[in-house]
This record gives C-alpha cells, sequence and structure tokens, in this order.
C-alpha cells in the first residue's frame, strides 16, 4: 500500500490484527493485544480477531455462522492467505488479502470450501472482520431513502452495537454500503466499503474495552447458503482504507482507490431529456431538445425511459426493447442519426433485469420472474423483477443489450433497476448470489464486447452504488433529487465515499420536483460542475440568455473538468476544492446569510483553503495573485450578492 500497513499475527485457532496505520505503526507493542484476564467469555471473544467461526467466538461476534458450530485450526500462510480448517465439519476458510498498489486500499475476502461429505448451511458469511483501536467509536454513514441518498451520518458509541444493511438484492438507497470509524474524540479514519451488488450487512461493536470490531458481507436472505460437498463459495470482497487526516483524507483515500478500478476515460457532458419530457417520447420532441443542448455545450444526448413500445407511462412496456415507431416515425436509426448529426453522441436508458406484466414478454416467458407458485405476484412501481440468475434470462438480456448496441451507433447506457427483489420462492438456494453474478457477468461482457460504450449505474437513483458495480460502470446516478440544496448534501455524502468523476449530476429547472428553494442557473451549473456535468432542464424554454449563461458555464466546465476528475479532492463548508499540483478549483456555493455589501460595510467571505503547493496561486479570470499561506490562512475571497449566489474560482500554481 502507498503509506500504510497492516500487520496481522497468525495463531493455532485465529488470526489477530497487531497495527493498522502509517507504515511504521507495526514496530511497538499493539495497541489491541488484551493485557488484561478474561471474565464470562472466551479468549477469543476478548482479542482482536481478524475472521472466527461462531464456536470459537460465540459471545462478542462471530464472522461465519453455520447452522453446526464449527471450530477450526492453522493449517498454512502465505503472505497474503491464511488457511484454517476444521476436520469435523470439513470446512477449510482462505483468508484472503490484497493491498492495493499505491493505494491505501487492502481488499480482504473469504474462500471458504466444503472438505465434507454433507451440505454445509451458511447463516452469516462475512467477508471481513476488523478491530479498530479506539476509545469509544464515532461513527459516520451515509443514510436516506429515495430521493434523499447518500445523507451524511454521525453516532457517537461508547457501548454496544450498529448496524447497517440491505435485504433489497441491491445496496439500497436506505444505507450506502460503506462506514467510516473513528475514535470517540475523532482524527484519524478508518474505513470499509464492499463490492457486492447484492443484499449486505455491516456491524460494529464497541467492547468494554472501547475496542471497535467491525464486521461486513453480503447478508444470506432470504435463507442460508448451501455449499455442498467439494464446493467453494467466494465471499465479495471488502475494501478497507486508513486516513491519518480524518474523514476528508479517507475521502482522497477512496478517491485514489475508484480512480484505480474504473476507466480513465473523459465523461462526456450529457443532456438527459426525462425530468423534460417524462415518458412523452417522440422524435420531434427530442430533437428540439437536442438541438438546444448541442447549442451550449452538451457532448452527448440521452433520452431516458419511455422510447420502446408500450411505454406511456410506468405501467407497461419494460422487457420489450423495440423502439416505439409511432414516436420514431422516420425510423429509430434516422433518429439517432439526426441526433448525432448535430454533433452529440446518444445514449439510451434501459432498464435490463424488469418487466412489465402488460408486456409481450412476460406473456411468453411468465415463468422468468421472481414469484412463489401460489401466491400473489407482489408489484413495486407497478413491475415485477425478472430471475437474472437463470441462465435463459442472462441470454435474453445479453443479447437483448448486445443488438441495441450492434444495430446503432449508442456510445452510452444508462443501465436502472427500480424494483428491489421481494420474496422468491423456496427451494433455490442462493438467489441473491446468482442474480448478482449474471448482473456482474452481463456488464463484463458489455465492456468487452463494446469498450466504446459509457455505463451510468443507477437504481431509482442512487440505489446500487456499492465497489463492484463501480469498477464495471463509467458514472453514477447518485438521486433523482436535484434540487440544488437538497443536492448538496447528497453530493456532499456521496463524495465521502466516492469519487467525483463517477458523480453524475445534472441542472434541472427551478422550481423543480423537489425542494422549494430556487437557486440561480448558475447555482445550479456549478453544483452539477462538481461532478460529471449534464443538463436535465426543459432546454425548450430556455431564454436567449439562460442558453448564453449556460453556454460560458459548460464551456468553463470542460476547462477544469479534467482537475474536478483527478485533482485531489479536499472539502469546505458549502465549497470543495480540487487540487493537482498545477491547478486549484474551487467551487463555493452561497446557502445562508448575504453580508449585505456593499449597502452596508463588510468584508467578503473568506473561504480558508487547504492542501495547496506552497508558492503563489493566481486567479485565472482576475488576475489575482495570492501566497499559500494567505489562501490557507486568511483565505480566498468570495463575494456574494443576491444576483452571484455561486462561483468557480480557478488558481494556477506559480512555484515562486
Ligand atoms: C429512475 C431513475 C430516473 C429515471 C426514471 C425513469 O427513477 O432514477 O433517473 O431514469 O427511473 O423511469
Amino acid at each position: 500500500m502507498a503509506t500504510t500497513t497492516y500487520t496481522v499475527a497468525v495463531g493455532e485457532n485465529w488470526p489477530e490484527l497487531v497495527a493498522w496505520g502509517p507504515t511504521g505503526v507495526e514496530d511497538g507493542p499493539s495497541p489491541l493485544a488484551n493485557h488484561g484476564r478474561v471474565h464470562f467469555i472466551t479468549e477469543a471473544d476478548a482479542a482482536p480477531v481478524e475472521y472466527a467461526p461462531r464456536g470459537t467466538r460465540p459471545f462478542s461476534g462471530a464472522d461465519l455462522v453455520l447452522a453446526e458450530d464449527s471450530w477450526w485450526r492453522f493449517a498454512d500462510a502465505t503472505d497474503d492467505r491464511l488457511t484454517y480448517v476444521d476436520g469435523v465439519t470439513g470446512v477449510e476458510v482462505v483468508l484472503c488479502y490484497e493491498p492495493v498498489p499505491d493505494t491505501d486500499v487492502l481488499l480482504r475476502w473469504v474462500e471458504l470450501t466444503n472438505r465434507g461429505d454433507a451440505p454445509l448451511s451458511v447463516e452469516r458469511f462475512g467477508s471481513a472482520g476488523f478491530c479498530v483501536p479506539t476509545n469509544g467509536a464515532r461513527l459516520t454513514f451515509l443514510s436516506g431513502q429515495w430521493a434523499q441518498e447518500f445523507q451524511r451520518q454521525t453516532v457517537n458509541l461508547p457501548a454496544g452495537r450498529f448496524r447497517i444493511g440491505s435485504r433489497y438484492g441491491v445496496p439500497g438507497h436506505n444505507y450506502a454500503p460503506w462506514l467510516a470509524v473513528q475514535d470517540a474524540t475523532g482524527g484519524q479514519a478508518w474505513g470499509l466499503s464492499l463490492a457486492w451488488p447484492g443484499s449486505w450487512e455491516i456491524d460494529a461493536e464497541v467492547d468494554p474495552t472501547g475496542m471497535t470490531r467491525v464486521r461486513a458481507g453480503r447478508l444470506p436472505h432470504p435463507g442460508p447458503l448451501v455449499v455442498d460437498p467439494g464446493a467453494t463459495l467466494t465471499s465479495p470482497k471488502a475494501a478497507l482504507a486508513y486516513s491519518a487526516e480524518g474523514l476528508d483524507g479517507l475521502a482522497r483515500v477512496w478517491h485514489a482507490y475508484e480512480r484505480v478500478i474504473t476507466r480513465q476515460r473523459t465523461r462526456p457532458v450529457l443532456y438527459n431529456s426525462w425530468e423534460a419530457t417524462g415518458f412523452d417520447v417522440d422524435a420531434a420532441g427530442q430533437l428540439a431538445l437536442a438541438k438546444v443542448a448541442a447549442d451550449v455545450g452538451a457532448e452527448l444526448f440521452v433520452v431516458d425511459d419511455g422510447w420502446f413500445t408500450g411505454r406511456h407511462d410506468d405501467t407497461g412496456g419494460l422487457g420489450d426493447w423495440t423502439p416505439d415507431e409511432s414516436a420514431f416515425p422516420g425510423g429509430f436509426g434516422g433518429f439517432v442519426d439526426d441526433v448525432r448529426a448535430l454533433g452529440l453522441d446518444f445514449g439510451l436508458w434501459v432498464e435490463p433485469e424488469s418487466v412489465s406484466p402488460k408486456s409481450r414478454l412476460y406473456a411468453e416467458h411468465p415463468d422468468w420472474v421472481y414469484r412463489v407458485d401460489g401466491r400473489p405476484l407482489t408489484l413495486i412501481r407497478n413491475q415485477l423483477l425478472l430471475n437474472l440468475g437463470r441462465e435463459d434470462v442472462l441470454e435474453f438480456v445479453w443479447s437483448m443489450l448486445d443488438r441495441l448496441l450492434s444495430s446503432h451507433p449508442i456510445s452510452y447506457l444508462k443501465w436502472d433497476m427500480n424494483r428491489p427483489a421481494t420474496p422468491r420462492g423456496p427451494g433455490v438456494s442462493d438467489l441473491d448470489g446468482a442474480h448478482v453474478r449474471n448482473y456482474l457477468e452481463v456488464l463484463t461482457r458489455l465492456r468487452a464486447a463494446h469498450p466504446d460504450v459509457l455505463v451510468e449505474a443507477c437504481a431509482g437513483g442512487g440505489g446500487r452504488t456499492d465497489l463492484a458495480t463501480i469498477a464495471l460502470s463509467d458514472v453514477v446516478w447518485p438521486s433523482d433529487n436535484t434540487a440544488p440544496l437538497d443536492r448538496l448534501s447528497v453530493q456532499d455524502g456521496f463524495l465521502l465515499a466516492h469519487a467525483p468523476h463517477l458523480m453524475s449530476s445534472w441542472v434541472t429547472d427551478a422550481p423543480g420536483i423537489f425542494d422549494a428553494r430556487p437557486r440561480s442557473l448558475r447555482f445550479r451549473f456549478v453544483l452539477a460542475m462538481a461532478g460529471v456535468l449534464g443538463i436535465g432542464a426543459d432546454v425548450s424554454r430556455w431564454t436567449a440568455a439562460q442558453r448564453d449563461e449556460a453556454r460560458d458555464l459548460v464551456a468553463r466546465y470542460k476547462e477544469i473538468r479534467e482537475v474536478v476528475h483527478t485533482g485531489e479532492v479536499h472539502r469546505l463548508p458549502d465549497a470543495v476544492q480540487y487540487v493537482t499540483p498545477e491547478t486549484t478549483v474551487v467551487l463555493a456555493w452561497n446557502t445562508g446569510a448575504l453580508p449585505g455589501i456593499p449597502e452596508v460595510p463588510g468584508r467578503p467571505v473568506r473561504l480558508p483553503l487547504t492542501g495547496l503547493s506552497t508558492g503563489s496561486h493566481v486567479d485565472r479570470e482576475s488576475g489575482a495573485r495570492y501566497s499559500a499561506a494567505h489562501l490557507t490562512h486568511v483565505g480566498l475571497p468570495v463575494h456574494w450578492t443576491r444576483d452571484h449566489d455561486a462561483d468557480v474560482v480557478v488558481l494556477d500554481h506559480v512555484a515562486t
């Protein structure tokens, strides 16, 4: 790892964490080792255990729970694999460790093999457990619901257990599969993020000594996982991160890691027609929007929901992925060509896993959906979910996408999923695992067969945001809520866990669908410039002056896009700073009071910057020159007025 060491001692019955922090922390007595006597519990319950079965650690939280308890013994170790074996149940567990070069991230997972002769029933299957040398914990997590994803929450836990998770078959809107742990007093931060687009659980327990132990993994749901004799079950990867620079530093560790696992492509400025036209998609209306989008500088035009047969509202169409002929009288191909003739790339929305009960697909394959025989079908958003774990459904979904992308010059796919998995029928083991496996398989095939197509991950907003999805996508749609002040807090939470080059953000209309606190067009643009800029407003209603302003801001964004997507992020109250050695970009928003200047005496607001190289920094627009010391200790001046509620400042670094 770049600057972090993770040291484990291999014991006869379980491995223990010795040290986890900046390189060198391992030289000295372990802060986690227990120096006292143990009462009423087992030695393993009090130890800083890396991973243990319930037989060994019955009281304080086991990482592996089998129907029949297990006790295992050390069998073998290499630098990155520790093997433990239980001769009675036949369980062989390999604990896998993979430090990610040049980052401060360690990947951990488990390979469980059944060496016995009877099936094993797995009730809890953690990817990793780990201890943090705290004295009472401060936990930071991201919670919410549809349209309110990624809300940053903090809980102080002097003792006891904290738990988050999802039973939706996707990571879900309620909690991100992500957690940060600090000491009760704050400071350095340890973090966890899961690579699993299915149901999951994370819990943290502060023991009576104040130490925090975290367990994380997929959630066997609705029933246990069954491992047949000779079979191996591999857990999802858990990514562990450390930063000496607190939560802001931890966010930078996650950003650097996500830059490693995602493709380095320029993310285009897009226009998406969903908020402008809803399900009323037709060639003429879309082209009218595309013309304005091209005029203001968008690079990609995405037609969202509503382009396919039977999709006049949310009750029909899903599953029948052929363009609606009545909406595209000149043919869909001709329409795509017309959009591209404007100089725009073309993108399309799909929801491959879902099916409408009214669709032809459902009429032909009623057995392809998750259902419990003899029980009513549960509809959510009027739709059902395909059992993607079936091989015939996988091939249907893949060939549908492959055909679509091979028939038209499509360079962007928004993959949505608006319906969680409800009960799926008895008698089949691990539906969640099979669905996830084939979802990732389709994304993998897409990337291999259509490497130039960018994929946007979406599940009714940010409902499927996890490291496995991210590794096979290019952008994420964090939330359907694009109202300015709501969005500011969604983006603040998103950037705590995920990188700006993944954060899709649109400028939409004011007043919009959600919060009723309108902000200027400039405010909405600067907000969307904090990640991957898109426009979702009904631009056909924009005045010439609004178009001019939009054109300027899009051009400004293109100048700073590289810095926003690759720079180090430093968060300030109502501002974000992106820093490369050459350039610093500051995006700032006024959400509070105005100082009243020039009507009354006053001084401009100052934003103290961080992470700057020494030397001078010159404002590219005004030419103002500041020393790093001035910007750090006095702050960058911003002049808020009634009409000026957001700012973009680009500072070029001059060494002397
Ligand atoms: C979901 C997405 C939206 C939009 C609609 C279309 O809600 O999050 O952005 O694509 O579906 O039905």
